[in-house]
């Protein structure tokens, strides 16, 4: 949800800015900018409607000199995407600069406040409101950058991560943060901001995580200094990133997206690593050692998230129902946030987010923090807001996910939610050893069956060929696979743009069967399960409808194999464990699907990563 980046030190900044523009370009892409104070002592301002691409297009022949400046790429909120609304924005006395992510929602009251001033605004945009009202502070009651940044932020209801660039002070960034990520990278006569550490990394691994309320004042030569609204000094940590290039470049994959599938066997192993003992046999999870009277008996366990983290959820539901015994509710955290929840503190919330920035997801664990529940964390980016919230919890290790499809952070979350489950039942004495014993050897398998797995990708390539004329898709699954037809269905429309709907494969005969006809191709995991009778089923009422069937299989199918137009055997592995492996070969169908189409795989329209506006 929008990218921010900055730079002031001794070389040139306009590279720098580009470079961490593109890093952070999964935020949004609807439009980017530059603001620089040039070798001249300029305040040049560049910015346009479109990708950061677009951007250096346009500033080619322009004056991009200067050792600092700050940078946005966009994700629209207030205002179209256009290069007006596009961030820098300037003040009326021409001298800050701002670019922000998140949102100012009392924008309206201090616009018409400001407008009564006689304060004339160029964009659409909240954010503007926030540079003029800082301006206006300023200038009207003579005050240096800092405290006018403070008083306008006291009075300002919203998310923000802020950087704000004066002409009259070529020495100093000012950054804040509110619900909205901000890291500041320190290097040797040189500082970083980013929305995130990817595009720090490159220069430095020492970093300051802002918290809420900071006001960080970055002037060159001198040490960080962050402060709240009353100007207390806040101190914080310098941290060391575990971030390397490699993570966050393509490695000579085509896409991010592409590179993040066939990462997926490594990540699971990362995400194992020290918490599945081979030789034992045993799962150890550190939160469950530290928490265990609070995670042991819990009333129930509501899990929040969103997207592809709320389909993990829909898995992990099953996992520890079946093994704990421990009843459990998934809910859309931004339902949830707004339902007036009954809970307390016999509750366990389990909060899933791979970026641990989701507004909505946040504002959820905020909720039912407030209310008693015991919450655990279930996120990707370290250090990230949630975590940072939550009363223990475990991260799933798979590195950056920097394609906006959601792949690899599925398969990780899925994965620790099955340690969970295991972990849990095992201390409640809900599961038998020899289950347990057999789920975690067949779940320390799973990355060389995907490994196996993945080798499917040139038939997919060729099967993806065939479907992508259609213009609507119906994925099905039942028990364990529904949650990954629906996980199908959305990578589907989300970067191929062609409708898809993820149905439990029974419901079918209660509405979808109406639109099935020979244009609608049916994607079907039909895996050897207590439930397999059933959807062999489904596919002959699909077939008898002319609709193409695209099959997942199990290894050595006969009869599913025979009806399908198409199929994709997985290796064998325990019920519980097969949506990681069913869930590769959709992931390869959208991803193929969308480059046939010619679609921006890895930046799909209207998406962005994070989404850490409501
Ligand atoms: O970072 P989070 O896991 O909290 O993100 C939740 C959703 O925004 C995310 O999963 C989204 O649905 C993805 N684009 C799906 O591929």
């Amino acid at each position: 949800m929008c990218g921010i980046v900055g730079y002031i030190g001794k070389k040139q900044a306009y590279p720098i800015l580009i470079k961490g523009l593109k890093r952070l370009e999964y935020r949004g892409y609807d439009s980017a900018g530059v603001a620089l104070l040039t070798d001249d002592n300029e305040l040049k301002i560049y910015k346009t409607k479109g990708k950061v691409a677009d951007l250096e297009a346009y500033s080619a022949d322009k004056d991009i000199s200067g050792t600092v400046g700050i940078a946005h790429t966009r994700w629209a909120t207030h205002g179209e995407p256009n290069s007006t609304n596009a961030h820098p924005h300037i003040s009326a006395s021409g001298n800050l600069a701002i670019i922000h992510n998140g949102i100012i929602e009392n924008y309206a009251v201090l616009k018409k406040q400001l407008c009564e001033y006689g304060v004339e605004f160029k964009s659409n945009t909240d954010t503007e409101v926030l540079v003029q009202l800082i301006d206006h502070i300023r200038v009207t009651h003579n005050v240096d950058l800092l405290t006018s940044v403070r008083l306008a932020l006291r009075s300002v209801i919203g998310a923000y991560a802020i950087a704000i660039l004066d002409k009259t002070d070529p020495n100093q960034i000012i950054a804040a943060r509110k619900s909205s990520p901000l890291v500041v990278g320190i290097g040797d006569d040189e500082f970083f901001i980013g929305s995130d550490a990817s595009p720090i990394i490159e220069y430095t691994n020492k970093v300051i995580y802002l918290d809420d309320g900071d006001i960080a004042v970055i002037r060159r030569d001198q040490e960080v200094k962050i402060v709240d609204f009353d100007n207390e000094e806040n101190f914080r940590d310098i941290k060391e990133v575990e971030l390397n290039l490699a993570q966050i470049e393509k490695d000579g994959f085509p896409h991010f997206m592409l590179k993040e599938i066939f990462e997926q066997p490594s990540c699971l192993k990362d995400c194992m690593r020290g918490r599945v003992n081979a030789e034992t046999n045993k799962i150890l999870l550190s939160a469950v050692i530290d928490h265990r009277d609070a995670l042991i008996n819990p009333r129930r366990i509501i899990i929040v998230a969103c997207g592809t983290s709320w389909h993990a959820g829909l898995i992990g539901k099953q996992l520890i129902e079946s093994f704990c015994k421990i009843p459990v509710e998934v809910e859309y955290a931004s339902e949830f946030r707004y339902s007036n929840p009954v809970i307390n503190n016999q509750d366990i919330v389990i909060a899933i987010s791979q970026s641990g920035e989701t507004a909505d997801t946040l504002a959820a664990v905020e909720l039912a923090k407030s209310k008693g529940a015991f919450i655990y964390g279930i996120c990707n980016a370290i250090g990230s807001s949630i975590p940072r919230t939550t009363d223990t919890g475990s991260y799933i290790h798979v590195g950056p996910e920097i394609g906006v499809a959601s792949t690899k952070a599925f398969t990780g979350q899925v994965t620790v939610l099955t340690m969970l489950a295991l972990t849990l039942a095992e201390a409640r004495g809900t599961i038998k050893h020899h289950e347990y014993t057999k789920i975690v050897k067949e779940l320390m398998a799973i990355p060389d069956k995907m490994e196996e797995l993945l080798k499917v990708n040139d038939k997919i390539k060729e099967i993806s060929k065939v479907f992508t004329y259609a213009h609507n898709f119906l994925y099905l699954g039942r028990g364990y696979n529904y949650p990954v037809a629906l996980e199908g269905a959305l990578k589907l429309k989300e970067i191929s743009y062609i409708h898809a709907e993820g149905y439990p494969a029974a419901e079918m005969k209660h509405g979808p069967i109406a639109l099935i006809d020979e244009e609608m191709p049916v994607v079907v995991i039909a895996t050897k399960n207590a439930l397999y009778e059933k959807v062999v089923n489904n596919i002959q009422e699909i077939k008898a409808r002319n609709a193409r069937v695209l099959a997942i299989v199990s290894k050595d199918d006969e009869v599913v194999s025979k009806m399908a137009d198409a199929y994709v055997e997985l290796p064998e592995t325990v019920e519980c464990l097969e949506p990681m492996l069913a869930t590769i070969p959709l992931q390869l169908i959208a991803y193929h699907v969308a480059v046939c189409k010619g679609k921006d795989v890895d930046r799909p329209r209207n998406l962005a990563k994070s989404v850490t506006v409501e």
